[in-house]
Formats: structure tokens, sequence, C-alpha cells
């Protein structure tokens, strides 16, 4: 008799053993486990990144099933079906040798995920996919959950993402695998909302407060756009709608000032634009030929400008995706760009520096006086705008005239992001080595500082 697919599934769903000799040594009633749902994230997320496309060492890459089981220089099968002790799987992820132990960066893979890898081999190691040649990320559904976040950090991690709730009551920071939510009065956690990307570069709340947009991923492997409801951290990450899903990680997203569409950008040198309240993709713009790294609207919510590795700014009609105009002038990968009040002209920065430049004729208008360092990012602030540098200064320019009106003081390490609440008065700084300093807009003072981590474990001696 051969056995349907259905019927197979009906077994195994009511616990009985179906994988011969090899399963019967594990206890019958073991849940379960599922190669798509349970291993393949783990795979993705843990060891693709040196064992990918990209990167593959020991000429070994499990970037899709049928890549996976096959040996690479070590010319050992990485899995034999229903025998753990027998899998060189098992034997390098469970390694007391850091030398050889399999993730090879020093981290290792939690018991749970171990046990996960362990019982699926031990039950046969099939596979539940739709394509053994088809990238393995393509074959994880979609509402599988992110791991969980680690208790605690070992180490900061860089603040590369830093976004304002619309009433500046909260402070949002990326985490690994987790957003942080922050008291901008006194630098206290309020809460952590997990079920994130790996890691996340652009965050944004919608104007009415009702959405938390994300922009994340693990680089080089997998991305994704993520929109939740918001309701100051109270919702959980698993109410989230995935947007859109890709090979490598999404930069940024941002609101339209009416909060009715979502821009986001990405690695793959696209900007798309969502409906907020269906979720569903209106446009794509395949336009820029490498990262786009930061997206902001007009304030109209007419334009678009973007910021792109590939040394360009350019700015889109924000309803057809039309481009309007660009501009390389500053000759290095543009970090951030913002329009100036009257959408006629847009503020980027990148390099040493920061130019404005026309929508009219792509022009360049004027420069900021120069940095001493990178800049990383830029905000507007009424007539004027914020811009972030390497050199671990954030100053403050009138638009008008290009002149400083002031700098925020002194910086730990490099200020990689910005964000700026015009109700409460406040300015956020992230920085390099995970501190987070929140500024009073109106005297300039400090509100407070902190280093953006839920507990730091001094690493192990
Ligand atoms: C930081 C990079 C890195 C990560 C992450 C990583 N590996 Fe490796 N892997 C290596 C290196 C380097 C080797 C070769 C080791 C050697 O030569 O001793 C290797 C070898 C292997 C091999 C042997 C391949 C062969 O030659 O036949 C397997 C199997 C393997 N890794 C599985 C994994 C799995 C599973 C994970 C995730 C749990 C993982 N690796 C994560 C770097 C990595």
């Amino acid at each position: 008799m051969r056995l349907s697919a259905l019927t197979i599934y009906a077994l195994s769903f009511a616990g009985f053993v179906i994988d011969g000799a090899a399963a019967r040594s594990e206890s019958s009633d073991a849940p379960r486990v599922s190669f798509v749902r349970d291993v393949a994230p783990i795979l993705v997320g843990k060891c693709q990144g040196c064992h990918g496309p990209k990167t593959a060492e020991s000429n070994y890459r499990l970037d899709t099933f049928d890549l996976m089981m096959q040996p690479g220089d070590f010319g050992l099968p990485p899995v034999t079906a229903g025998s753990v002790d027998e899998s060189e799987f098992h034997r390098l992820i469970t390694s007391e040798d850091p030398e050889e132990r399999m993730p090879n960066n020093g981290d290792r893979l939690s018991e749970r995920e171990v046990a996960s890898i362990d019982a699926w081999i031990a039950q046969g190691a099939t596979f539940d996919g739709a394509d053994r040649t088809a990238s393995l990320r393509t074959q994880i559904p979609r509402d599988v959950p992110h791991p969980a976040a680690p208790a605690n950090y070992s180490s900061p991690l860089p603040v590369t993402a830093l976004a304002f709730s619309a009433d500046g009551g909260r402070l949002l920071t990326g985490g690994y695998h987790e957003a942080l939510i922050w008291d901008p009065a006194t630098g206290q956690l309020v809460s952590r909302l997990g079920n994130m990307p790996q890691r996340i570069y652009g965050m944004a709340v919608s104007p009415d407060n009702a959405y938390l947009a994300i922009a994340g991923g693990a680089a080089g492997v997998a991305g994704e756009v993520r929109l939740l409801a918001w309701a100051d951290g109270a919702t959980s990450g698993d109410a989230a709608k995935v947007l859109a899903t890709g090979e490598d990680v999404f930069f940024d997203v941002a609101f339209r000032p009416d909060g009715k569409e979502l821009a986001a950008a990405g690695s793959d040198g696209s900007i798309r634009i969502f409906d907020v309240a269906t979720g569903v993709e209106r446009l794509k713009v395949s336009n820029h030929a490498d990262w786009v790294t930061d997206i902001s609207y007009s304030a109209d919510g007419a334009s678009i400008a973007t910021a792109s590795r590939d040394k360009s700014s350019k700015a889109f009609d924000a309803a057809t995706g039309r481009m309007l105009a660009s501009n390389s002038e500053l000759g290095a990968p543009v970090r951030g760009a913002v329009f100036a009040p009257d959408g006629k002209a847009v503020i980027s920065v990148g390099g040493n520096g920061a130019r404005m430049w026309k929508i009219e004729d792509s022009t360049t208008i004027g420069e900021l006086p120069a940095f001493q360092g990178e800049t990383q990012a830029i905000v507007s602030h009424g007539d004027n705008v914020l811009a972030a540098s390497a050199d671990r200064s954030v100053r403050e320019f009138k638009i008008a005239d290009r002149t400083q009106v002031r700098s925020f003081g002194e910086h730990p390490a490099w200020v990689l992001s910005l964000a700026l609440n015009e109700t409460a008065h406040r300015l956020a700084t992230g920085c390099f080595d995970g501190t987070v300093t929140v500024w009073n807009l109106d005297d300039g003072a400090k509100v407070t500082q902190f280093l953006a981590v839920p507990t730091v474990t001094p690493p192990a001696k």
C-alpha cells in the first residue's frame, strides 16, 4: 500500500511512528517536528550567513534543502536520517570545542534549537516543504514566529533604528529579535516587543499613534517589513502583518503624513508603497542600483526622497512612483535624505558632507558646513534640519541659509540614528556603542542617557 501524503500527515498527527526503526528509540509521543516550520528558521537565522550563496565556509551551503544534505570539504554527510549520533549536524552543534562547534562564531544554539534539530533527524529527516531546490527562506511559512530574544545581551548593539511614538511618550530602539520600548523621560525600559527580525534598521510609528512599522532582517539572508497595531507596546508582535519579505534586509520605513500609506526601502534597490489599512503592496519602484537606506515623505505627502548606497539621492512622485529628480554630487553612498519644508528641495547626507539640491533640475543649491566624520542620518525640524555624524556630533542647520544653529553635545561614539518629536520637543540620538541620548529641543539640554540593552551581562572572563 502506498501511503498518500494526507494519510502520512494524519498518522503523524495521531502520534504514530512511521519512520521505522530509528524513530522507535525516541519517545513515540515526542511532538512531530516540521522541517520548514521548526528547523529551517534556525538554519536561515543562525547558519546561512556563513553557509549561503555569498559565503560558503568549507564549501558547504545550506540555503536549499538539497544543498544542505550534501557534504562540503569534510566529505561527511551532514545528516544521517534516523540517527542523531551518526549525524555530523548533531556533533557540530553540540561540540564542547568552540573551534569546532556550529555556529562557528562563539555563539551556540539554544537547548530548544538543538532539541528541534535532533528530533527532526530522529524522526527521519524528511522534507515537508514545496521545493527542495528553492531557497530555504522562501519555504518557511510567513506565520512562523521569529526566535525569542535573548534574556540578556552579552554586548550592546549599535543603535541602528530609533523612533518616537507619535505623542512622544515612548521611545523605541531595535534589539536582537525584538523592539525595546523606553520611557524617554527617565531612560527606563518599559517593555520588550518580541517576534521581530534578527535586527531592526528602520522603525516608524504612524501619525495617529495606531501602527508601528518595522524594517529589518538578517544581513544577506532575509528581510521583512512588518506592520503591527501600536498601543504603547501593549500589543504583542504576534499580531503583526508581514507586508514584504526578501533575501536581504529592509532598511527603512516611513508613513505618509496622513498615515494612510507606508513606504519601505530595502537592499534590493526598490521602494515599495503599502496601503496601511489592508497591508497590500500598491506600488514597487525598482530604480536605485544598490541598497536604499533611507526614505522620507514631503510634508504634503506628494513626494518621496530616498538615499542610496549607489551614491545618489532621488525624489519620486509618491502616487505614481515616477522619478522626479536625482542628485549624485555627494560622490559617496548617501545615508539620509529629507525634504525642505516647501517640498522643492532635498537635503541629503553621506560621505563627510551634506548638501541641498533642487527637485526642479536636480542641481545642488549649496552645501552644509563640512563634518569631521561621515554623516549618518538626517531629520527635519521645522525650518531646520539636524544631521548626525561619525565625528560624534549632531548639528542643527537653518535650511534657508544653511548656517549652523547649534550642536548637540558630546556623544560617546559615532552617531548612527536620529528621531525627533515635535509634540514633546525631544530629540533622540543613537550611537554605535549602544548609547541613546534624549535631548530637550527647547534648550538643548540632555534629558537622559542610557545603554539600549535590556540587561548587560559582562562577557565571560
Ligand atoms: C561564523 C561562521 C559560521 C557559522 C555561523 C556556521 N558555520 Fe558551519 N562552518 C564554518 C566553518 C569555518 C567551517 C569549517 C570548519 C573547519 O574547517 O574546521 C564550517 C563547517 C561546517 C560543516 C561541515 C561542512 C563540510 O565541509 O562538510 C557543517 C555541516 C556546518 N558547518 C554546519 C553548520 C550549521 C548547522 C550551522 C548553524 C547551526 C553553522 N554551520 C554555522 C563556519 C560557520
